[in-house]
């Protein structure tokens, strides 16, 4: 939800803001603005759309001239996504300029009270109220650091901003609530951005800002004081050196970084199962010291959003069936207003990839504030969520670009397999499926071969399916979590209509939408609900409907018999394994059929990929 970046240096700022935002639009890319400081004046240049427009504009040479400025990528939340109401804003006499990701709740209030003092508003922001604000502020504080803390101590709501005034040359402050602020530390030079791909070509160092924190740069050196007395924090702050290099941060070769980061599924496993499995042969245990100051829950509510929670959905067959306890899942934008009944002998599992998803962190800090302990499934380090929850388990999935969720999900899969063993094992030592354990280590040289061909064979589908006029994704057991994850992966990037069902439930009123013209997917693995799964494709085919069968294999190496439009065929495996062959499956069908269609599969319309707002 709105990328930002700030330098402070040696370099030309611009073009260096500008890389920066590239690896940022991800986040936003309705509008994209950069402000910089040149002869004690700030130049702001804006465009509506890709950043590529924004490049467009940037021909004149003094924006090789400035060594500090601030950038924005934006995702529309107040205001239409128009060049007025890109960022960065101006306050009133034109002397600070900020950019801001979040929301400011009572702007309106403020803009009101501002408006009677004789300002002028040119967008239609939250965000230039602010800019404003911190300029009225200044007319009384004795510096624009109290300025700045005066006006953020006012707004209400999210915000990670930073600012920039010619009256402290080559300075940048920032500050952060309740959406994701970072500091790059280098040599000579100092960056701010929202996530750490924003600066990661020239530093991995990072220093962590708390909500409530403001930080001052200027070049190299950097102090942090709390926003409501301006205290100094530095000392109780430290640098954290990033295992992430570029090239995780890079396509690589590949059309697009979904494709990419598909195709990364087999390291992700491999990464996550690292020193997490323990002993030999049937010894072999799961490793999950973050856990073992924990009591065994008696209910695990695992809480997520989109992907994250279809994830949780599939986590919950296997923590039920091998860790022994009841599982509730709940989308976290409905568990933090329905004032759910939280034990203190339960537990919350929070699942999210940016750690940073507003309604999931809202969550989390429900369930803390009811006694209730919480555990945090995380990709990105140093998060919100990783840092609220009492315990966090990294995914380790590496920085995810695309904005459709693709080896976050595979990772946090991999990790809810081992969270199920892992309290299965804490229940009753000698429970250990040894086969279960044998099948996730081989799972990650088995994919890594079955990729390449998933990937034709879905391409010969998404060009066959791709004008059909709608989807249905229909799975049974584990699979009804992946019919969700496939319906949400089609519909997010190719824009065709698509839904999710267990498909034991689809003739309750769904299946009056299939004719010729509608097709379904439905996951018919190696289980025990395989029959019941043929049965409803028997009622799909009765209707005259279109359908994809996804099947696996049998130990013969044969296909199980089965009517369908088109039957893909997956290795044999275990059925846990199963659903990790499957995911690619869904993945590259959706990825193939947006691609042929010709859309953006990368940054697709009306998403963002940190969702920092309600
Ligand atoms: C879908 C997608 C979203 C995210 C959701 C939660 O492809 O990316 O549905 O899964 O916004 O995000 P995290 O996991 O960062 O909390």
């Amino acid at each position: 939800m709105c990328g930002i970046i700030g330098y402070s240096g040696y370099r030309p700022a611009v073009p260096l803001l500008v890389e920066g935002l590239h690896r940022l639009e991800y986040r936003g890319y309705d509008s994209s603005g950069v402000a910089f400081d040149v002869l004690d004046r700030i130049n702001v240049i804006k465009a509506e759309g890709k950043l590529s427009n924004l490049e467009a504009k940037l021909d004149s040479e003094m924006t090789l001239l400035a060594t500090t400025g601030i950038g924005h990528t934006r995702w529309a939340t107040h205001g239409l996504p128009v060049e007025r109401n890109a960022h960065p804003h101006l306050s009133q006499d034109g002397a600070i300029a900020i950019v801001h990701n979040g929301i400011i709740e009572n702007f309106q209030q403020l803009k009101d009270e501002l408006t009677a003092k004789g300002h002028t508003f040119l967008s239609d922001t939250d965000t230039e109220v602010l800019a404003h604000l911190i300029g009225e502020e200044r007319l009384s504080a004795p510096t624009l650091l109290d300025a700045f803390a005066a006006a953020l101590r006012r707004a209400h709501g999210a915000y990670a901003v930073v600012l920039l005034s010619p009256e402290e040359h080559g300075v940048l402050y920032a500050a952060r609530m309740s959406a994701p602020l970072l500091l790059g530390v280098g040599a000579g030079e100092c960056f701010i951005g929202s996530d750490i791909p924003a600066f990661l070509p020239y530093t991995r160092d990072v220093v962590f800002l708390s909500d409530g924190e403001i930080v001052r740069v200027e070049n190299e050196s950097w102090e942090v004081f709390g926003l409501e007395s301006l205290e100094s924090r530095t000392s109780a702050k430290s640098v954290t050196r990033i295992a992430w290099d570029m090239h995780a941060a890079a396509k690589d070769g590949f059309k697009h970084f979904m494709l990419k980061e598909i195709m990364e599924q087999p390291r992700v496993i491999k990464d996550c199962l690292t020193g997490r499995l323990t002993g030999y042969g049937v010894d072999r245990r799961v490793s999950l010291p973050e856990l073992d100051g924990l009591p065994v829950p008696s209910r695990l509510h695992i809480v997520a959003c989109g992907t994250s929670y279809n994830a949780g959905l599939w986590g919950r067959q296997l923590i039920e069936r091998m860790g022994g306890i009841p599982v509730d899942v709940d989308i976290a934008s409905e568990f933090r207003y329905r004032d759910p009944i939280l034990r203190p002998d339960e537990m919350v599992l929070v699942i999210s990839q940016s750690g940073e998803t507003a309604d999931t962190l809202a969550a989390l800090q429900l369930a803390r504030g009811k006694g209730c302990r919480v555990i945090g499934l995380c990709n990105v380090v140093g998060s919100s969520i990783a840092r609220e929850s009492d315990v966090v388990l990294y995914t380790q999935a590496g920085p995810e670009i695309s904005v459709a969720s693709t080896k976050a999900m595979c990772s946090q899969m991999t990790l809810l397999a081992l969270i199920a063993l892992y309290f299965g094992q804490r229940r009753s030592p000698a429970v250990c499926d040894p086969s279960l354990l044998e099948a996730l280590e081989a799972l990650s040289g088995r994919l890594q071969e079955e990729l390449p061909l998933m990937n034709e064979r879905a391409k010969q589908l998404a060009e066959k399916f791709a004008r059909t006029r709608g989807f249905f994704y229909l799975g049974r057991g584990c699979c009804e979590a992946l019919a969700y994850e496939g319906a949400l992966k089609l519909k997010e990037i190719s824009y065709i209509h698509a839904e999710g069902y267990a498909a034991g439930e689809m003739k309750h009123g769904p299946i009056a939408l299939v004719d010729s013209d509608f097709s379904s997917f439905a996951l018919a693995l190696d289980d025990d609900l395989f029959p019941k799964v043929k049965s409803n494709i028997q009622e799909i085919l009765a209707r005259r409907g279109r359908v994809i069968a996804l099947v696996q294999r049998r130990g013969t190496g044969m296909a199980p018999r089965i009517e369908a439009e088109e039957v893909w065929e997956l290795p044999a495996s275990h059925p846990v394994a199963a659903g990790f062959l499957a995911l690619p499956a869904l993945q590259l069908f959706s990825y193939h059929v947006a691609d042929y269609l010709g859309n953006d599969v990368d940054q697709p319309r009306n998403l963002a990929k940190s969702v920092t707002v309600e």
